[in-house]
């Protein structure tokens, strides 16, 4: 046979497993016409409901980019990862390259641009969780969901049915509740063994996991919120003059409110 028919490097391996001059060859290759352009909208096809979530994004900010995560994870949210497609049909939205958005996602850990299980889980094992049995719970709910538990305290790993997405993650920031995981984005703890069967059986079943260890069944720290806060309630009397409270401007009232520190 004629001709060499070997792939460059870079075809055949992650660019991070390329040496030195591999990647200087591969440098010295690029050309800018080769980077994909911003989209055509007509060229992507994206569902209505997905453009609808991008839009209201955008909407919101006086920077078109500074919605390129919501958009991202509205992506997410509608394929169950960032995938190439979803990340085209989002920049022909917005009007940016595939390759800002590509940046983005593969930058932060709560993006996936490979396919993972239906169900996230994501279990703390920093310092408090891990103090209180974090690597158990990742263990416990790895086998009740037939994940590979080294795997998923790693990168993460997925059941072998699709079914979850298992990983262990650093500080969620609800160490009170340690051991501690984020199920479907929803906070839960402290969990223990028999809370791990029950989250995955749960789930499997189209049902909310331990729903009694859900952050949002706690009370809020310091007791409920007297209804209306009073200092609402002060500040609003305080600024109309009709009401019944002392005048903020009046020269007769309380003219320490509404004003700085040094009024
Ligand atoms: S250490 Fe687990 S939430 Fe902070």
């Amino acid at each position: 046979m004629s001709g060499d028919l070997r792939q460059p490097a870079h075809l055949t391996h992650p660019t991070d497993e390329l040496s030195a001059a591999e990647r200087r060859e591969l440098i010295a290759t690029m050309r800018p016409e080769d980077a994909a352009g911003v989209p055509e909208l007509h060229e992507v096809g994206v569902p209505d409901e997905l453009r609808e979530l991008i839009e209201e994004a955008m909407g919101r900010y006086p920077q078109i980019r500074s919605a390129s995560l919501p958009a991202l994870w509205a992506v997410q949210r509608h394929y169950g990862w960032c995938s190439p497609q979803g990340i085209r049909q989002a920049a022909a939205v917005m009007g940016v390259t595939p390759a800002y958005l590509e940046a983005l996602a593969t930058f932060y850990d709560l993006y996936h641009t490979a396919p993972v299980g239906l169900h996230r889980v994501l279990v703390c094992h920093n310092i408090s969780c891990w103090m209180n049995g974090g690597d158990e719970l990742l263990r416990e709910l790895c086998a009740a969901a037939g994940a590979n538990p080294d795997e998923a305290g790693d990168h993460g790993a997925s059941s072998a049915d699709g079914e979850f997405f298992i990983q262990g993650f650093e500080c969620l920031g609800a160490c009170d509740l340690a051991p501690m995981a984020s199920i479907d984005d929803r906070y839960y703890g402290p969990l223990d063994a028999a809370d791990a069967v029950a989250a995955i059986e749960a789930l499997r079943a189209g049902e909310q996991p331990v729903p009694e260890k859900a952050l949002s069944r706690r009370p809020a720290a310091g007791g409920p919120e007297p209804d209306p806060d009073p200092r609402v309630a002060e500040a609003e009397a305080s600024a109309n003059p009709a009401g019944h409270g002392p005048r903020a401007d009046g020269p007769t009232g309380d003219d320490s409110r509404g004003r700085g520190p040094h009024g």
